[in-house]
C-alpha cells in the first residue's frame, strides 16, 4: 500500500457518525465569532507586537499586521471550505488524510504540535511576564531567577509562573472543564474592551515624532528593519492571528456549519485585524519603538503613562485573565489532534485512552502537561513564538494545497462553502505564507527540519505499521 493512501471522505464521515460521543449542535454565528476571538487575542498582540517593532520593523509593524492578515484571510477561506465539507474535529490533520494521504497527514499532525503545544508554552511565558508586572505595580518584586529562563536577556533559573499556569490549565482539561460558550463570551468581552481602552486612551498620548522614520533603514542584517524587517515582523506577529483555525474544530458543534463556519472564521479574523492595526499604531506612537527591546509585556509598559492607577491595574489583570482562554484552546486542540491520530492507529492507544470518570483523554493531557511546562519553564518567548509561527504557516500551506487537490480528486463532493477563485486564492495563500516562512531565521528553520525528521522516524518506526487504514486495506475491508 502506498505512503499516500487516502482516507475516503465517506469513511471519515462514517467514523464521526459512529463515534459514541455525539457532540451537540448548539453554536450559532455569534458564538463562533466569539470562539475565534477568544482563541486569537493573546500573547501575539500583548507581547510580540513590541518585540517585532523594536527588533524588526519599527513603526512599520502595522504593515506587518496587514501582510499577516492577508495570508490568514486566504488560508481562512481554505479552512472554511474544508470545515464545511468535513465538519469533524481533527481539523487540518483530517483534511490532509482525505486529500494527500497518510504520510502528509502524519506530517501535518506532528507539525501541529508546534502550533498548539509550543504555542501554549509561548502564551504562558507572556502570561508570566504580565504577572510579574502586576506584582511590580503592587510594589512586590518576584525573584528574577524564578521568572526568567536561562536564555532570557536577563538570565534566570526557571520561569516558574509559566510552568504553574500550564499545570493549572492542564488539570482543568483533565477534570473536563471544557470551555463553555458563556465563560468564553465573558473573556472575549473583557479582552476586546481592554484593547479598545488602550487604543482610545493611548491615541491621545501619541507623539507623532515616534513614527519617524516609519520604516527604519535596514541595519545590514536580513530581517532588521527595511522591507525584510517588515516581512520578518509579519512572520513573528503572525502568531497573533493563530487561533481562527480553532473555529474549524468546532464544526461538529455548529448549528448550521455551512453558513456559520465561514462567518466564524472570517468574522473573527476581520475583527482582530482591525483591532491589531489600531493597537500597534498606538503602541508605537506612545514611546520610541526601541523601548520595547526584550520587553515581553509592552502593553504594561505603555499603560504606565495612563492616568489612574486602578485603570492600569485593571488592564493588566484583564490581560492575565484573558490569556487563559488562549492557553486552554491550544492545549485542548493539541489533545484533539493527538486523539484523532491515535484513533487512526498512527500513535499508541494511550493518547486516546479516556478517563473512566472525567471522560477526557487524560493520559494525552498529562504527557503534554509535562512537555509544555518544560518548554515554558526553560525557553525564551521569541524562540517559542518563532517555532509556533513556522509550524502553523506550514500547516496553512498544506491546507491551501489540499483545497486544490480535493477539487481535482473529489470534484462532485458537496461543498457548502466554496473558496472563491480556486486555484488563485489557495495559490496566493501558499505564496504569502511561504514568504513569511522564508523571512524567519535559519535557526528556526533548522529546528523545524529536526522536528519533522524526528516525526518521520516515529512514523516509520511506529505509525506506518499500526495504521488502521493500512490494516483494513490489507484485509480487503
Ligand atoms: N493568537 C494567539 C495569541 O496571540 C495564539 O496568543
Amino acid at each position: 500500500m502506498s505512503l499516500f493512501e487516502k482516507k475516503s471522505l465517506e469513511r471519515i464521515l462514517a467514523e464521526s457518525e459512529d463515534s459514541k460521543h455525539h457532540l451537540k449542535r448548539t453554536l450559532g454565528p455569534f458564538n463562533l465569532v466569539a470562539l475565534g476571538i477568544g482563541a486569537i487575542i493573546g500573547a501575539g498582540l500583548f507581547s510580540l507586537t513590541g518585540i517585532a517593532a523594536a527588533d524588526h520593523a519599527g513603526p512599520a509593524v502595522v504593515l506587518s499586521f496587514v501582510v499577516a492578515a492577508i495570508g490568514c484571510a486566504f488560508a481562512g477561506m481554505c479552512y472554511s471550505e474544508f470545515s464545511t465539507m468535513i465538519p469533524i474535529a481533527g481539523s487540518a490533520y483530517t483534511y490532509a488524510y482525505a486529500t494527500m494521504g497518510e504520510l502528509l497527514a502524519w506530517i501535518i499532525g506532528w507539525d501541529l504540535v508546534l502550533e498548539y503545544a509550543v504555542g501554549a508554552a509561548t502564551v504562558s511565558v507572556s502570561w508570566s511576564s504580565y504577572v510579574a508586572k502586576l506584582f511590580h505595580m503592587y510594589g512586590i518584586e518576584l525573584p528574577p531567577s524564578l521568572i526568567h529562563c536561562p536564555w532570557d536577556t536577563t538570565p534566570g533559573l526557571i520561569n516558574l509562573p509559566a510552568v504553574l499556569v500550564v499545570l493549572g490549565i492542564s488539570t482543568l482539561l483533565i477534570v473536563g472543564i471544557s470551555e463553555s460558550a458563556r465563560v468564553n463570551a465573558v473573556i472575549v468581552v473583557l479582552k476586546v474592551t481592554i484593547v479598545i481602552i488602550v487604543i482610545s486612551i493611548g491615541f491621545g498620548l501619541v507623539h507623532p515624532e515616534n513614527y519617524k522614520p516609519f520604516i527604519p533603514p535596514n541595519t545590514g542584517t536580513f530581517g532588521e528593519f527595511g522591507i525584510s524587517g517588515i516581512m520578518r515582523a509579519a512572520a513573528v506577529i503572525f502568531f497573533a492571528y493563530i487561533g481562527f483555525d480553532a473555529v474549524s474544530t468546532a464544526a461538529q458543534e455548529a448549528r448550521k456549519p455551512q453558513r456559520d463556519m465561514p462567518i466564524g472564521i472570517i468574522g473573527s479574523l476581520v475583527v482582530c485585524t482591525i483591532l491589531y492595526i489600531l493597537f500597534a499604531r498606538v503602541l508605537t506612537g506612545m514611546v520610541p519603538y526601541r523601548t520595547f527591546h526584550g520587553d515581553a509585556s509592552p502593553a504594561a509598559t505603555v499603560i504606565t503613562l495612563f492616568p489612574y492607577k486602578w485603570l492600569q491595574l485593571s488592564i493588566v489583570t484583564g490581560i492575565i485573565a484573558g490569556y487563559t482562554s488562549v492557553i486552554l484552546v491550544m492545549l485542548l486542540g493539541q489533545s484533539r489532534v493527538f486523539y484523532s491520530m491515535s484513533r487512526d492507529g498512527l500513535l499508541p492507544a494511550l493518547f486516546s485512552d479516556i478517563h473512566a470518570k472525567f471522560q477526557t483523554p487524560y493520559r494525552c493531557n498529562l504527557i503534554f502537561m509535562v512537555f509544555v511546562s518544560l518548554f515554558s519553564g526553560f525557553l525564551p518567548i521569541s524562540s517559542l513564538g518563532h517555532m509556533t509561527s513556522i509550524g502553523t504557516l506550514l500547516a496553512f500551506v498544506i491546507v491551501c494545497v489540499g483545497v486544490i487537490v480535493m477539487r481535482k480528486t473529489n470534484p462532485h463532493a458537496p461543498r457548502p462553502y466554496r473558496t472563491p477563485l480556486v486555484p488563485l486564492v489557495p495559490i496566493l495563500g501558499v505564496l504569502v505564507c511561504l514568504a513569511m516562512m522564508v523571512s524567519l531565521d535559519l535557526i528556526t528553520w533548522a529546528r523545524l527540519i529536526v522536528w519533522l525528521a524526528i516525526g518521520l522516524l516515529v512514523y516509520f518506526g511506529y505509525g506506518r505499521a499500526h495504521s488502521h487504514l493500512r490494516r483494513d486495506k490489507a484485509a480487503g475491508r
